[in-house]
């Protein structure tokens, strides 16, 4: 049932060229500039008209909605806040019949994200869920949304399942920037052709894997690590370092990189592995300055960059390689090698990869 594969984990994460090609499956056409989604045709008004889009989730998916405010944002125009179920459903929150509400779930059962749903049907939100799970609760609960069809995920690290939401979340802001005009036809034609591109450029991705092994090895005894991001790859920062802490059990802290000066580099010394991620477009000049900061106070770097990337390469300690992609893609691509790099950390330490201690893998208790 592994497929060959040591873990349900590994098998996930390789999995995501496919997953990420089923979530396309019925719903992007490229050569035509066209996408299918019934739950936004269906309620095109809903969105085009909303004061904002608030998102709510937990853990991964709360990262997944962290992407989509950059995505919808920057291509839909439309004004976005992220919030973690948990605390908008208990903080009296200011929303009505103007507000659309976006519910992320992998499992569609997550006891926080529900009740926010419930809460937010009750002030009159119209209500879209981005679910893995066909029929879950959260599928059932909401007004509309789109499935992600990443297929069962059964590694309590979510790989696939964050990944496939980005996808959803991404054809949505396309198919909403499109309707509304905020993308011109040129533009949208080369994002939907680039879209279609990304399970290969993933495909390219994993092929780090043997390096990463290697990486790992060298930096499996830490006992803490830092990831830092900018802009789209902020939020990629942070799932990056949750994956490391729950099933390696390293404290690990994602951060805005430009953040670190505010506090984060006074733990910077030559014990503390930095894994950065520096992809050409988007901040690079500002990310090396970033990564010339950590250096000067003996932090161990690891960067993620584009391919052929040499000015990081010169003062990194090690750099894996994502294939090229436009900023707003990118998160599909530096998400790859940091999941690998805490699933090879994790095995090397001993830990259950699959069913880390503490975790289940969908919350239905709040
Ligand atoms: C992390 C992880 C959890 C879930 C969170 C939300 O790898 O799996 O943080 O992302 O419990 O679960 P869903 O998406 O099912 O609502």
């Amino acid at each position: 049932e592994k497929g060959g594969y040591e873990h349900f984990m590994l098998k996930e994460i390789y999995e995501q060229p496919h997953a990420i090609k089923d979530t396309f499956r019925g719903r992007l056409r490229a050569d035509q500039g066209l996408i299918r989604m019934a739950g936004i045709d269906q309620n095109l008004e809903r969105f085009l008209n909303a004061n904002r889009i608030i998102i709510v989730a937990c853990g991964t998916s709360w990262h997944a909605g962290l992407v989509a405010e950059y995505i919808f944002e920057d291509l839909a125009r439309i004004p976005v806040e992220v919030e973690y179920a948990s605390e908008f459903r208990y903080r009296n929150p200011v929303i009505s019949d103007k507000d659309v509400l976006i519910a992320i779930s992998q499992s569609g059962e997550t006891a926080d994200t529900l009740a926010a749903i419930k809460l937010a049907k009750e002030r009159g939100a119209f209500v879209f869920g981005v679910c893995n799970v066909v029929g879950s609760s959260i599928a059932r609960e909401t007004h509309a949304g789109a499935y992600t069809h990443a297929g069962p995920e059964i590694g309590v690290a979510s790989t696939k399942a964050f990944t496939t939401q980005i996808t959803v979340l991404t054809l949505m802001a396309l198919k909403l920037a499109k309707a509304s005009g905020t993308l011109s036809e040129s533009r949208l034609h080369e994002m939907l052709s680039e879209l279609e591109g990304i399970p290969a450029k993933v495909e390219k991705a994993l092929e780090s894997n043997a390096l990463i092994e290697i990486i790992s090895d060298v930096y499996k005894d830490s006992t803490n690590c830092l990831y830092l991001g900018r802009g789209y790859n902020f939020p990629v920062a942070l799932e990056g370092a949750l994956k490391l802490k729950e099933i390696s059990y390293i404290h690990a802290e994602g951060y805005p990189a430009a953040e670190m000066k505010h506090g984060p580099i006074a733990l910077i010394d030559e014990q503390m592995p930095v894994i950065v991620i520096a992809t050409r477009r988007g901040h690079y000049e500002k990310v090396v300055s970033n990564i010339q900061e950590i250096k000067s106070r003996k932090g161990k770097i690891i960067a993620i960059v584009t391919e052929g990337d040499e000015q990081v390469r010169d003062l990194a300690d090690h750099v894996i390689e994502v294939p090229e992609s436009s900023e707003s893609l990118s998160p599909l691509l530096t998400t790859i090698p940091l999941q690998l790099l805490s699933y090879h950390i994790a095995v090397m330490r001993g830990c259950n990869v699959d069913q880390p201690r503490n975790l289940a893998k969908s919350v239905t208790v709040e």
